[in-house]
C-alpha cells in the first residue's frame, strides 16, 4: 500500500514511523512532513489545509490510504472530500468531528447523551454572557466555542479575568468567528488524563491512557504551550477509573454521534479530568493527541495500518487490538523563547548519537543543507522503559547530545510518577 500521512508535527511523524512498521505499506507519504518524515517517507511541498491539492496529491500518487493528523482538515471535511472522491482516507467526517470543531456542539451532544462534564451556559450574545458572569462565583472556564490553535480556553481565577475573556472573544474578537459563541462554564478540580480510543462509530476500543503537560517550565510554571511532554501510563488513572471513562464517556459519546447520524470514524480523543464528583469531560478532540501520540504509538503491538482499514470499513469488533505492559516518555525540546517568539533555521547536531532505544519524533524540523529548527516545539525524544524511571533516565541521558541553540525543555516530565 501507498499510505499519505498529513501534517508536520511530532504526532505525524510518530504515525509515518508506526505505520511504516506495518508489513502491507511499499510507500509512505507526508503532506507536508518535516525533516523527520523526510526519513521514512516522500515530503510533499501541499499545506496541510489545502484539501484539494491534498486530494490531487491522492489521486497522482495512487494513495491507498490517507490518515489525517491534525484538526484543521477534519473540520473543513477533508474526509468527506475523499469520501466523494472514492479516496480512502481515515478521520472522522466534518459533522462528527464537530466534537471538536465546536464546544457547543460537544456540549450538547454531552448533555443530551449524559456524558458527564463542567455544568454551563452557552452564549451568543456579549451582554448575557457579561450578566451570567456577574452572577457566578470565580473561578469559571471561559471556552470559545471554535478552534482557536489552544488559545480558546480561559482559566479565570476571578472573575474581572472571566470578563476579559468575554470581551476578547465576543468584543473585541480576537479569536475571530471561533469566539463568536462562548461556553462560560464551572472550573474543575483535579488531575488530568487523556483518554482515546479508536472507534468504527459502532465498536469503541480504548487505547492506553497518557497525560500531557502543558506550562512550559517545571512545576507547571509560565505559560501554556501546545504541550512540552507527556507520558503513558498514568499510574494514578486505575483500571476502575478507566473502565467508567469507557462506560460513561467515550461509549455514550460514540453512540449519541450515531443516533445522531454522524457516524463517528477515527480516533476519538477524551480530555478528562479525575474530579472528587467522579470523571469528567473537559474537552474531545477528533484526533490523535500531541505529544500523547509520540508516548502511545510505540506501546502498540497491532498493526496500525490494519486497525485503520478495520474502522474505515466498520469491523473494529474484529479487532484484537494489544499494547505493550511498558510504560513510554517522551520529552520536547523547544526553540529559545517558546512559545513567544523564536528564531528558526538553527542548525541541530547530534541526533546520531542517542542512547539505545531512545526515540527522536521531529516537529518543528526542516532540511535546509543539514536539519534545522523550523518551528516552537522542535523535536519529542521518547523511550519505552521496564519503569517510568527507566524510560525517563534513557531520555534525560540522551538529551544533552543533541543540540541547537536556545534549546530548552522540561526536566521533570513523568517526574512524580517515577518517584
Ligand atoms: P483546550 O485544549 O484548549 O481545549 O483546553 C483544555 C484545557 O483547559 C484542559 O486541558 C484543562 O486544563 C482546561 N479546562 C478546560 N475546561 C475546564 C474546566 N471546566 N475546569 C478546569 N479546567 C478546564
Ligand atoms: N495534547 C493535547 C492535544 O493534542 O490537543
Amino acid at each position: 500500500m501507498k499510505v499519505m500521512v498529513i501534517g508536520n508535527g511530532a504526532r505525524e511523524h510518530t504515525l509515518a514511523w508506526k505505520i511504516r512498521q506495518s508489513p502491507r505499506v511499499r510507500e509512505i507519504f507526508a503532506a507536508p512532513g518535516n525533516a523527520g518524515t523526510a526519513g521514512l517517507a516522500r515530503n510533499l511541498d501541499v499545506a496541510a489545509t489545502d484539501l484539494e491539492a491534498l486530494a490531487a496529491a491522492a489521486v497522482e500518487h495512487k494513495i491507498d490510504l490517507t490518515v489525517v493528523g491534525p484538526e484543521a482538515p477534519l473540520a473543513a471535511g477533508i474526509v468527506d472530500l475523499f469520501q466523494e472522491r472514492r479516496l480512502r482516507v481515515f478521520g472522522p467526517t466534518r459533522a462528527a468531528a464537530q466534537i471538536e470543531a465546536s464546544k457547543v456542539f460537544s456540549k450538547n451532544i454531552m448533555q443530551k447523551y449524559r456524558v458527564p462534564c463542567a455544568q454551563g451556559e452557552v452564549f451568543s450574545s456579549y451582554a448575557r454572557a457579561v450578566d451570567y458572569v456577574h452572577s457566578r462565583p470565580a473561578p469559571m472556564v471561559i471556552k470559545a466555542d471554535g478552534l482557536a490553535a489552544g488559545k480558546g480556553v480561559t482559566v479565570a481565577a476571578t472573575r474581572e479575568q472571566a470578563l476579559e475573556a468575554l470581551s476578547d472573544a465576543m468584543e473585541k474578537k480576537t479569536l475571530g468567528e471561533a469566539g463568536r459563541r462562548v461556553i462560560v462554564e464551572e472550573c474543575l478540580e483535579g488531575r488530568e488524563v487523556s483518554l482515546l480510543a479508536f472507534t468504527d462509530g459502532q465498536t469503541v476500543s480504548p487505547m492506553v491512557p497518557a497525560c500531557d503537560y502543558k506550562r512550559v517550565f517545571d512545576h507547571d510554571q509560565g505559560p501554556n504551550t501546545g504541550g512540552m511532554g507527556g507520558y503513558s501510563p498514568p499510574g494514578f488513572f486505575s483500571q476502575a477509573m478507566f473502565e467508567e471513562a469507557v462506560r460513561t464517556v467515550l461509549q455514550p459519546t460514540v453512540r449519541g454521534l450515531a443516533a445522531e447520524g454522524m457516524p463517528y470514524r477515527g480516533v476519538l480523543y477524551a480530555g478528562l479530568m479525575i474530579t472528587g464528583d467522579g470523571l469528567k469531560v473537559l474537552e474531545f478532540n477528533a484526533r490523535f493527541g500531541d505529544p500523547e501520540t509520540q508516548v502511545m504509538l510505540p506501546r502498540l503491538r497491532t498493526d496500525l495500518v490494519d486497525i485503520m482499514l478495520s474502522v474505515i470499513d466498520d469491523r473494529l469488533g474484529q479487532m484484537k487490538i494489544e499494547w505493550s505492559e511498558d510504560p513510554c516518555v517522551g520529552v520536547v525540546l523547544a526553540s529559545g523563547g517558546y512559545p513567544g517568539k523564536y528564531q528558526t533555521g538553527l542548525p541541530i547536531t547530534g541526533l546520531d548519537r542517542l542512547e539505545e532505544g531512545v526515540m527522536v519524533f521531529h516537529a518543528g524540523t526542516a532540511l535546509k543543507g543539514g536539519i534545522v529548527t523550523s518551528g516552537g516545539r522542535v523535536l519529542t525524544v521518547a523511550a519505552i522503559g521496564r519503569s517510568i524511571a527507566e524510560a525517563r533516565s534513557k531520555i534525560y541521558a540522551s538529551i544533552p547530545s543533541i543540540q541547537f541553540e536556545g534549546c530548552h525543555y522540561r526536566k521533570d516530565i513523568a517526574a512524580r510518577e517515577a518517584a
